[in-house]
């Protein structure tokens, strides 16, 4: 191999080794910058004979177009590796499955309170929400409940410091409050109509809400939610109570055949009072009377403390439990199941 070729080589052995850009500049710089070693190639025929000028000036030219070849040839190369490499790492890969947001869903709870909502407010009944931390007034005494009333005992709900109508002092035991506080703001909105003995509208109202007892078992938890009922008016009777009571149950449970029993039973705040059992003709539970809901027509005591005159002003009221509901429309056989914020459970009723 001659000189000119052996420089050709070099010049592509240190082409090769540059990876960067720049490291290929320097490399260029040594054998085509201002003193490389082409260019002292060049400076060195000066001496030559014309006709050495010539044949030596041809060859020289021939291994400069080379090392340029060469040196456009790398640059290509490394120019693409870099887009290569700028590819690989900004990759974007279209076929991973996208990250999927959790879809949120209600409380089969929840799910039971909405329903129980819209179909007794198909049948015209408001909803109202009241205080959980309630005064004894409203949870006991205008409920016609006596102070030596055994529901009244320290172990049956959590009583908190205080303890008079304006400072509340217990957890409420039931959603029977409700029958006080909405009655009162009722026949305050209408006072004057009735004190002018002009009546006032029906009161119709359903409150569902937590509450509280000392209770703790498959089918008690110490918080649980009930649903309070309340119909007022002047001519408002027991059947009209089995009328929407049963509507509801066989709506709520979408079975018409379900037969509902109105059990005698006693509660301080109705008289005569029921225990309300349903039964279904059908499916697993066929045959058996489960209990759902206690009811009766409101005492007069009660009807008096809302503010009522009880000879003019008569109703029904009742109280459901939302869960029990809950767990027999979904078969399910544990309460505290509800309770333990458990989502595979929970996500169930999605
Ligand atoms: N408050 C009662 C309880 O918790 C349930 C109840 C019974 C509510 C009769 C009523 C009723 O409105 O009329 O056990």
């Amino acid at each position: 191999m001659n000189e000119l070729d052996a420089l050709v080589e070099g010049a592509r052995a240190a082409f090769e080794k540059a990876q960067a850009p720049a490291d290929l500049e320097n490399a260029k710089a040594q054998y085509l910058g201002k003193s490389g070693r082409i260019t002292e190639l060049m400076k060195g025929m000066a001496a030559l004979s014309v006709e050495d000028k010539k044949t030596r000036g041809a060859a020289v030219n021939l291994a400069k177009q080379a090392i340029e070849a060469a040196l456009t040839e790398r640059r290509q190369a490394l120019a693409e590796a870099e887009l290569l490499a700028q590819l690989k790492a900004e990759s974007l890969d279209i076929t991973l499955p996208g990250r999927q947001r959790g879809a949120g869903g209600l409380h089969p709870v929840s799910l039971t309170l909405e329903r129980i909502e819209a179909i007794f407010g198909s049948m015209g009944f408001e909803v109202a929400e009241g205080p959980e931390i309630e005064s004894d007034w409203f949870n006991f005494t205008a409920l016609n409940t006596p102070e030596d009333h055994p529901a009244r005992s320290m172990h049956d709900t959590f009583y908190v410091e205080g303890g008079s109508e304006k400072a509340p002092n217990l957890l409420r035991t039931h959603t029977s409050p409700m029958q006080i506080r909405h009655a009162v703001q009722h026949v305050k909105r209408h006072r004057a109509a009735l004190d002018a003995g002009q009546g006032m509208p029906e009161i119709r109202v359903i409150a569902p809400g937590r509450t509280y007892r000392v209770d703790s078992d498959a089918t008690h938890s110490p918080m649980f939610h009930q649903c309070e009922g309340l119909w007022i008016g002047e001519n408002v009777s027991f059947k009209d109570l089995k009328f929407v009571f049963t509507d509801f149950c066989r709506t709520f449970f979408e079975s018409d055949d379900l037969v509902l029993r109105f059990r005698p039973s006693f509660f301080p705040f109705t008289e005569p009072s029921a225990e309300v059992d349903i039964q279904f003709q059908q499916g697993p539970l066929a045959g058996r009377w489960l209990e759902v809901a206690g009811s009766g027509q409101v005492h007069p005591n009660v009807v008096r403390n809302m503010g009522l005159d009880p000879e003019r002003y008569i109703g029904f009221a009742f109280g459901m439990g939302p869960d029990r509901l809950t767990m027999l429309r979904y078969g399910v056989n544990d309460l505290r199941l509800f309770f333990d914020g458990d989502v595979r459970f929970l996500s169930q009723f999605r």
